[in-house]
């Protein structure tokens, strides 16, 4: 059976994409990363997707004249790649309602705490565990989560906890958090490549891989 060829989408520095190259090389993940976009054209994401060959491609609203011919723009590449499963990485821009459409249930989010708390527009970065802790919080965690139209709100695939400390910073904190990021994102991308997903009791399909024969 051929790997499940998954499209990465990120806005900074990459470290949840090199944590999934690193789970490829150590067998835990059978996927193929086959293309990474970012919506800033200096990410250091781009340097990682670089170091491993994979195909970057940089697409940005500024150089489009609408949302929808950037989802044309978005899911022809995805196409041209044949992207199965997309996996935001600290994505910073809302998918186009086209390309939700199109990959319905085949979209994945890793979001710095436990969903719902502590997500939504704006809700990112250093800003989460700042909240958690303005909170009191006395856990955190990391969410993966399916993708639809609003930020942070479709159905969680894994989630984790992680312990909030007494003398936390939201330094110290997110960087506890980001471990256990790098564990759990190749982890709910294994279950897809084992078609293994399942959703509020509900198996999700997804669709074969072109080609595909099993
Ligand atoms: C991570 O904390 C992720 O949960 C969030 O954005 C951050 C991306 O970090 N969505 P990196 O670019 O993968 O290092």
């Amino acid at each position: 059976m051929k790997p499940l060829q998954v499209g990465v989408f990120a806005s900074g520095r990459g470290s949840n994409l090199k944590a999934l190259f690193d789970a490829i090389e150590r067998g835990e993940l059978f996927v193929k990363i086959v293309l990474v976009i970012s919506n800033k054209a200096d990410a250091g994401v781009f340097n990682i997707a670089r170091d491993y060959g994979v195909p970057t491609l940089h697409l940005s609203q500024e150089n489009f004249s609408s949302t929808e011919e950037l989802d044309r723009a978005t899911l022809s590449a995805l196409r041209e790649h044949d992207v199965e499963v997309v996996a935001l990485a600290g994505y910073l821009k809302k998918i186009g309602s086209n390309v939700i459409r199109e990959y319905k249930n085949r979209i994945l989010n890793i979001h710095p705490a436990l969903l719902p708390s502590f997500g939504g527009k704006g809700m990112y970065g250093i800003k989460v565990h700042q909240a958690v802790l303005d909170y009191g919080c006395k856990v955190s965690g990391v969410t993966v989560h399916l993708v639809d139209d609003e930020y942070d709100t479709g159905p969680p695939i894994l989630q984790q906890c992680v312990p909030v400390h007494q003398d936390d910073t939201a330094e110290s904190l997110a960087a506890r958090v980001l471990e256990v990021e790098h564990k759990i994102y190749a982890e709910a991308l294994q279950l897809f490549a084992q078609r293994r997903i399942e959703v509020r009791g509900r198996k999700v399909l997804i669709k074969e891989a072109p080609n595909d024969s099993n």
